[in-house]
């Protein structure tokens, strides 16, 4: 069976300190997650030791870091290796997010090679997809989508496969306030599960977790994950208030 997961994606907010009280009030108030069920909190690269230090012992809840270079090692300057995330106990990364597919430039190319190297060095891949509100209008998003997936993920193997959860994203929806209606969320996510299975079986398509993102609070969650396709959350603004967050996971559990 897949996981359900909601995930936490603080982008740049937050000092050390403030990294550090928002992580303490989460376990203070963290519902028991049955073992199918996870959290992931993925905080700017300063904060990932002092956090992975935090969760020591936490059985439910896993570190995630928001990006990697797309090349192993040497004069890059300013960016952070999948090796070194894996050092630094991480075991989710965050790849093809909209804002850095928009405003860092991430192509599907430099996107395919992210993931290679996060899957060779042993991490998890929360790949993010999702439409421009131009495309929604025109109703093409399935076949937008569809393509993203095809250039960021259909080049791995089977198994490699299997260390993917999908993220759909659409853009319209992310930071505004703008949800996708369950049934949106739902169609588009079935859809993603098809273009799995139509590449590596049902199988595979039915263990992969489908996660939605895009304005999810803890008012519309309940109905967002109660989706047959919809496999949890990756969560921006409302992963940075411990309550939100909480209400967000009970919505899960
Ligand atoms: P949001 O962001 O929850 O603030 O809309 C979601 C995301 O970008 O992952």
């Amino acid at each position: 069976m897949r996981k359900k997961i909601v995930a936490g994606n603080w982008k740049m907010n937050l000092t050390l300190l403030e990294g550090a009280e928002l992580v303490n009030d989460i376990f203070k108030g963290l519902p028991i997650l049955s073992e199918d069920k996870k959290v992931v909190i993925a905080p700017p690269y300063t904060h990932l030791t002092q956090t992975a230090e935090q969760l020591t012992g936490m059985i439910d809840v896993h570190l995630g870091a928001q990006n990697c270079a797309c090349e192993a090692s040497g004069a890059y300057t300013g960016e952070v290796s999948a090796a070194m995330l894996k050092s630094a106990e991480v075991e989710y990364v965050i790849i093809g997010h909209s804002e850095r597919r928009e405003y860092f430039n991430e192509d599907d190319a430099t996107l395919a090679k992210k993931v290679n190297q996060a899957l060779s060095n042993g991490l998890e891949v929360i790949f993010c997809c999702g439409e421009p509100l131009a495309i929604r209008d025109a109703d093409t998003q399935n076949e937008y989508v569809e393509n993203q997936i095809k250039a960021g993920l259909f080049h791995l193997s089977d198994s490699q496969m299997g260390h993917i959860v999908i993220a759909y994203e659409p853009i319209w929806a992310i930071g505004t306030g703008r949800t996708a209606s369950s049934a949106q969320a739902q169609d588009m996510h079935a859809h993603i599960r098809g273009v799995v299975a139509a590449k590596y079986g049902e199988t595979t398509a039915e263990n992969t977790s489908i996660l939605y993102g895009g304005s999810c609070k803890p008012s519309n969650a309940p109905e967002l994950f109660a989706c047959p396709d919809v496999d949890g959350g990756l969560i921006g603004g409302a992963a940075l208030k411990a309550s939100e967050f909480i209400g967000i996971i009970e919505a899960m559990a």
